[in-house]
């Protein structure tokens, strides 16, 4: 939540500084701002998007060549020109960006006031950038001290990049529980939340650690601090970004390309690891671990969101394929209601972004347990990858939609590894089962290609359905997850009101909702419980609900009773997800497309919820 973007170098800042933020939009857009030291330090920020920023930016002729930008999801004070950041100091030397809360602003705040400092914003920002000058002033320290000193007294968690007027060839950052990259490039450095806004710059990058400072001087090396005043040897590492990943190549929306991008996506999961020839499975990622893994007497997923409707994927293969109990956690209940974990636990956690912060501190509670921690990440360098102890990521590819999508699919694909491969170590699955599975799994990347191709039947139903105002998704088993996820992404992006349910459940209460203007999704394809599904079909339409069916090709008894089907192609069940999943992520978009939503950047959201 919230991008935070700096650049210091020989070229002009301005427009490395907007870019930046356009590629660091997905993490808040509710007002971005930026400040440039061209002579004086100019400021210059907006409520609204970052292309409100460009207008308002474009003829204002700054040339410097250092400088700072934030594009801001709003915690403290609402979304307005004031809250926007930059913020400066009460002198105006300094101005400070930021990503994070500071949770102890109000006792700060209230110092800072007694001793007669006055507050423009609403933000807890501001009181740091205050805290910083007053330390600087009244201890008579350099900057990089006061900033080290003030970043003592504080509790929560925050990435900030300051600037001063007295120091115009100086930038100073700082992290702990947001991220920060910085990039060195050929007599210039970058800085910013994530390597977006620098992999065109420069390959080279430093992920800094938690607590630690990063002074950045024209010209020289790059100093690493820690808060408690240690120096550290930044360490240097190659980034791995293909460019045309950043870009919408040609598709109206990225949630729209990264849903075309699956059967891409799934592959790369799988690439590498799948030997379908010599029957084996290798993740290289967890060899270290695989057999404490394989043996160990009870799983925990810890996820949020998207991701944990993954682990609820995730826990019904384990169970069934390798005999393994498994938890789902909420990461956000799990980190606060004093969960038992044991030693010999295996905790896993998957997050897409690896910086979800109460995904991070679910993981520092159970490592501090001495549980293990595995990781299913897809950012490289990411918070969360750094504090397993070991994992696989999903090689997806940036997602840049906020709605998740195609990073749904490749968690599947790893789990489904997982379980396959402690199945085949633990002996609980027959040989020739593993090769039909091993066989089928292979083949989806194929098969979600072929869903795909009913897009334009999809979008007929979006149609119809654009201006409802409530949805139900039901399915049974591993459609179960599948149902949640659709009607996770329907509420997102379009803003209706939708609701997951397991088929069985319905009458327990949601069958109250049912009447002739509601549509019901239902996942009703071969095997599992598909004739109880049935059933549970037939109970909706005695009430004259309407039917969407998603049902598996050339299906003819579901074809007669629901009001629209949308056939997927016939995989095993334990895949169905990985394909079901499919039209469902379709629908929501068109529907939302069609009721004007902004699809990629929906209200409210952040794809990277850096705060608990
Ligand atoms: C839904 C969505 C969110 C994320 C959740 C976890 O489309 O994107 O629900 O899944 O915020 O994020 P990660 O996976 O980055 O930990």
């Amino acid at each position: 939540m919230c991008g935070i973007v700096g650049y210091i170098g020989s070229k002009q800042a301005l427009p490395i500084l907007i870019k930046g933020l356009h590629r660091l939009e997905y993490r808040g857009y509710d007002s971005a701002g930026v400040a440039i030291l061209d002579g004086g330090l100019k400021l210059y920020k907006t409520k609204g998007k970052v292309s409100h920023l460009e207008n308002f930016v474009k003829d204002k002729n700054t040339k410097g060549t250092i400088g700072i930008a934030h594009t801001r999801w709003a915690t403290h004070g609402e979304p307005n020109n004031i809250n926007a950041h930059p913020h400066f100091s009460r002198s105006k030397n300094l101005a400070i960006i930021h990503n994070g809360i500071i949770e102890n602003y109000a006792s700060l705040k209230e110092e800072l006031i007694k001793r007669g400092y006055t507050f423009t914003s609403d933000t807890d920002t501001e009181v740091l950038i205050h805290l910083i000058e007053d330390i600087k002033i009244s201890e008579k320290v350099e900057l990089e001290e006061a900033v080290r000193i003030a970043l003592s007294q504080v509790v929560g968690a925050y990435a900030i990049v300051i600037i001063s007027e007295d120091e115009p060839d100086t930038l100073i950052g700082a992290r702990k529980g947001s991220p920060l990259v910085i990039g060195i490039g050929n007599g210039d450095f970058y800085i910013a939340s994530d390597a977006t806004p620098i992999a065109e710059y420069t390959k080279d990058v430093v992920y800094l650690n938690d607590k630690e400072i990063v002074i950045i001087k024209r010209d020289k090396e790059l100093k690493i601090r820690t808060i408690e005043n240690k120096d550290k040897t930044p360490y240097i590492q190659k980034l791995e970004l293909n460019l045309s990943a950043l870009e919408k190549e040609g598709f109206d929306h990225f949630m729209l390309k990264e849903i075309y991008e699956q059967p891409h996506s799934i592959l790369d999961s799988m690439r590498g690891r799948l030997n379908v020839k010599e029957g084996s499975i290798r993740l290289g990622g967890i060899s270290d671990y695989e057999q404490k893994m394989a043996n160990a007497k009870r799983i925990i997923i810890v996820a949020c969101g998207t991701s944990w409707h993954a682990g609820l994927v995730g826990e019904y293969l384990f169970e069934d394929l390798a005999r393994i109990p498994v938890e789902v956690e909420y990461a956000s209940e799990f980190r606060y209601r004093n969960p038992i974990i044991n030693e010999d636990d295996i905790v896993i956690a998957i997050s897409q972004s690896g910086e979800t912060a109460d995904t991070l501190a679910a993981i520092e509670l159970a490592k501090s347990k001495g549980a293990t921690i595995i990781g299913i990440c897809n950012v490289v360098g990411s918070s969360i990858a750094r504090a397993t102890h070991a994992g696989s990521f999903t090689h997806a590819g940036p997602e840049i939609g906020v709605a998740s999508t195609k990073a749904f699919t490749a968690q599947v694909t790893i789990l489904t590894l997982m379980a396959l491969r402690f199945a085949q170590m633990k002996g609980t699955i027959e040989k020739s089962r593993f090769y039909q599975l091993i066989n089928e799994l292979e083949a989806i990347p194929e098969k979600v290609k072929e869903t795909l191709s009913i897009e334009v039947q999809i979008k007929e139903l979006a149609r119809m359905f654009t201006y409802t105002r409530n949805f139900l998704y039901l399915g049974r088993g591993y459609n179960f997850p599948v149902a949640l996820e659709g009607a996770l992404k329907l509420k997102e992006i379009s803003y209706i009101h939708a609701e997951g349910y397991p088929a069985a459940e319905m009458k327990h209460g949601p069958i109250a909702l049912i009447d002739r203007e509601m549509p019901i999704v239902v996942i009703a394809t071969y095997r599992g419980a598909y004739e109880k599904v049935i059933s549970n079909i037939q109970e909706i339409k005695a009430r004259k609900g309407k039917i969407i069916a998603i049902v598996t090709k050339g299906d003819k008894t579901v074809k007669e009773l629901a009001d629209y089907v949308i056939e997927i192609p016939e995989t095993e069940e334990m895949l169905v997800p990985l394909l079901a999943t499919i039209p469902l992520q379709l629908l929501s978009y068109h529907i939302a497309v069609m009721r004007d939503c902004n699809v990629d950047q929906p209200r409210n959201l952040a794809k990277s919820v850096t705060v608990e």
